[in-house]
């Protein structure tokens, strides 16, 4: 079997077209602009080129985007002032605090400053328990775009059987929540799992979320499941350069799985477009309007 290969990229572009589209409508008819706030803390290169791409995005979609840039050497307590006055600016609808934080500050103090009402991550443990006893929560972002692209794939998810490799608050934990909400079994996978390949190779749908490059084997895949690959590991190029690669062995998944998504191009241009959406919905719930169609 050749799998299908799931266009994240594809897929992102038209939902950013929407919201784009759902923006325009807002201005013409309200006259309001969502407003996403970036912030970013030191010098980390990766961190430096996501949230710049992020901020570019937002701004493609006719929102506003305010990047606030700090030095490593910031304290929790300049950037507790930061957040709340993010949080009291009638401007911003959504708050990123780019993640990971340089060493020495309190990261939990930070994420629970946020106003979840502007947690466009769904980071704040409001937000946290909101997902998990069947609320309306900001979502995180990347769990939402997987969801996303495997409803649009397998259309209805009920009783199918879904491992989540990985148990990360960010990503693995989220996602579990989503998947139980579309009526799977989930079963959350991590370092301490016993026979790893084998509780993999019972998923129809799998999740990879390890950060670990190419852990997942073809022989760990059931012949026709969907996989998504959350990963984006940077790793040497035979040229010298470096490239991005999965958590998943894509050349060995690729003949087993019905579907998977490639990196780069699958799940990473859906986070963008969901931290796009999420601050559309942030910023209409926050006004009690209704989310334009998008
Ligand atoms: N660092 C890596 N992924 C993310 C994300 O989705 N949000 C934030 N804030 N930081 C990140």
């Amino acid at each position: 079997m050749t799998a299908e290969i799931i266009d994240g990229k594809a897929f992102a572009e038209r939902l950013q077209a929407g919201i784009a589209r759902g923006v325009a409508a807002l201005k013409a008819s309200r006259g309001i602009v969502p407003g996403l706030a970036a912030v970013l803390v030191g010098d980390n290169p990766a961190s430096q080129v996501y949230v710049r791409n992020k901020t570019r995005q937002i701004e493609a979609a006719g929102m506003a985007g305010f990047k606030h840039d700090l030095p490593a050497t910031t304290s929790t307590r300049t950037l507790l002032d930061l957040v709340q006055r993010l949080n009291a600016d009638d401007a911003v609808d959504g708050i990123l605090v780019q993640l990971p934080l340089p060493r020495g500050i309190d990261v939990e103090a930070i994420f629970d400053a946020v106003d979840p009402a502007k947690d466009v991550d769904g980071f704040h443990y409001v937000n946290a328990g909101k997902l998990a006893i069947g609320r309306d929560a900001l979502t995180p972002c990347t769990p939402m775009g997987c969801a996303m692209l495997l409803r649009d794939r397998l259309k209805n998810l009920a009783g199918l059987s879904a491992v989540v490799l990985g148990r990360s608050n960010i990503v693995g934990k989220p996602m579990a929540q989503l998947l139980l909400r579309a009526d799977c079994t989930v079963t959350i996978a991590h370092s301490k799992t016993r026979d790893l390949p084998a509780v993999c190779r019972g998923a129809d749908i799998l999740i990879a979320a390890v950060g670990r490059p190419e852990m997942v084997r073809g022989d760990w895949i059931k012949p026709g499941a969907t996989v998504i690959d959350v990963g984006i590991n940077r790793v040497p190029a035979a040229d010298g350069k470096t490239r991005l690669i999965g958590d998943v062995a894509f050349a060995e998944a690729r003949d087993v799985a019905g579907a998977i998504t490639p990196v780069p191009g699958g799940v990473g241009p859906m986070t963008i477009a969901c931290l796009l959406h999420n601050t559309l919905v942030a910023c209409c719930r926050r006004r009690g309007i209704p989310l334009p169609a998008i």
